[in-house]
């Protein structure tokens, strides 16, 4: 059976940046306040007339342009996403179109802040069963298009941007494990409340928003992800003193810290972005890969752990050697 390799990797953010100074002037917080509980100084926002597709193929371009592959060689699009273009196609299959993709399949995966790893497993088995041999996985949020602007305690944490990566059938080792987990009972811990199935307009205005518990959020996220680590960490008889690089969620950073503490990795090993992109849901872990890729911080042949979490509750991880 091949293995699964990642060959390329891109990510775009949008022009304009909004500081906690920004917000200050439109809501009851301060930068201060931002800083010291999440780390966050700035985010990313989508304009107007962005939408996620649009995000999603700068990123898949960037991507496809460091593996050096033609783009009809992708067979398949896995695309995470929580804030899709339209209710129905996929954004994969936009995606697809936009990048003129004529063979293969495309469809989108809800796992929200988990996504793009959740995405990175499905493609993983697709290579593995010999489903798909080149594989095009984004995760791409405009998150700012769910917050409402008016809610202090959601809206200093959320940013968009876009992250993909080439994974690619090959005779050398990649991905070596993937794990995804979901917890249905904790829903309402983090959720928009509102859907196509309860009819959307009647029942919300059309003002569908993140609610957010974020003190439970802080305190199952750190035990979610103590619990993945072990268990990919043991799974694979590797230990954490093997790991060269931490590249987790980044939604705070003090939920980063406690994750890296946890493996004794010092921060210089732990991709952080949070504090210039906010929380980019299944954005996060491919923008911050590609940064540290392309900054060349992360080389060829490094072990390094993803990890993720978000509403669901979902959470996963994947031990990747780059
Ligand atoms: N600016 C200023 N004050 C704020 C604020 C803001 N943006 N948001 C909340 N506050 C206030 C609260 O109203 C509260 O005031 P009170 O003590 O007068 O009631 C106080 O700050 C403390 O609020 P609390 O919620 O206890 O703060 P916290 O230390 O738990 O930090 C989060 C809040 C949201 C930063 C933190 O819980 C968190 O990061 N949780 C995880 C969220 C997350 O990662 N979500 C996405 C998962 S994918």
């Amino acid at each position: 059976m091949p293995h699964s390799r990642i060959v390329g990797t891109g990510s775009y953010l949008p022009e304009k940046i909004v500081s906690n100074k920004d917000l200050e002037a439109t809501i009851d917080t301060s930068d201060e306040w931002i800083r010291e509980r999440t780390g966050i100084r700035c985010r990313h926002i989508a304009a107007d007339d962005e939408k996620t597709s649009d995000m999603a193929v700068i990123a898949a371009r960037r991507a496809i342009e460091a593996a050096g592959i033609d783009v009809q060689e992708i067979d398949l699009i896995v695309m995470a996403t929580t804030t899709p273009d339209k209710i129905f196609p996929s954004t994969a299959c936009i995606v697809q179109r936009k990048l003129g993709i004529e063979g293969g399949a495309a469809f989108d995966v809800q796992a929200v802040c988990s996504g793009f790893v959740y995405g990175l497993d499905i493609a993983h088995r697709f290579i593995k069963t010999g489903g798909a041999k080149t594989v095009l996985v984004i995760g791409a949020e405009t998150m700012s298009r769910i917050v409402d602007w008016q809610d202090r305690s959601t809206a200093v944490l959320f940013g968009d941007g876009a992250g993909a990566v080439i994974l690619q059938a090959s005779e050398e080792e990649g991905i070596v494990s993937t794990h995804i987990h979901s917890d249905g009972s904790l829903e309402e811990t983090l959720h928009v409340p509102y859907g196509v199935s309860q009819g959307y307009d009647a029942v919300c205005d059309g003002r569908a928003f993140i609610v957010m518990n974020g003190n439970t959020v802080f305190r199952k996220a750190v035990s979610m992800l103590g619990a993945i680590a072990r268990e990919t960490l043991d799974g694979n008889n590797i230990d954490k003193k093997d790991l060269d690089w931490l590249v987790p969620h980044q939604a705070n950073m003090r939920i980063i810290t406690a994750a890296a503490k946890k493996f004794g990795l010092p921060m210089e090993r732990v991709v952080v972005t949070v504090d210039t992109h906010a929380n980019t849901s299944a954005a996060s872990i491919p923008l911050a890969l590609d940064i540290a890729v392309r900054d060349g911080r992360i080389k060829r042949g490094e072990l390094m752990l993803l990890e993720a979490f978000g509403a669901g509750l979902t959470w996963a991880s994947a031990l990747i050697r780059y």
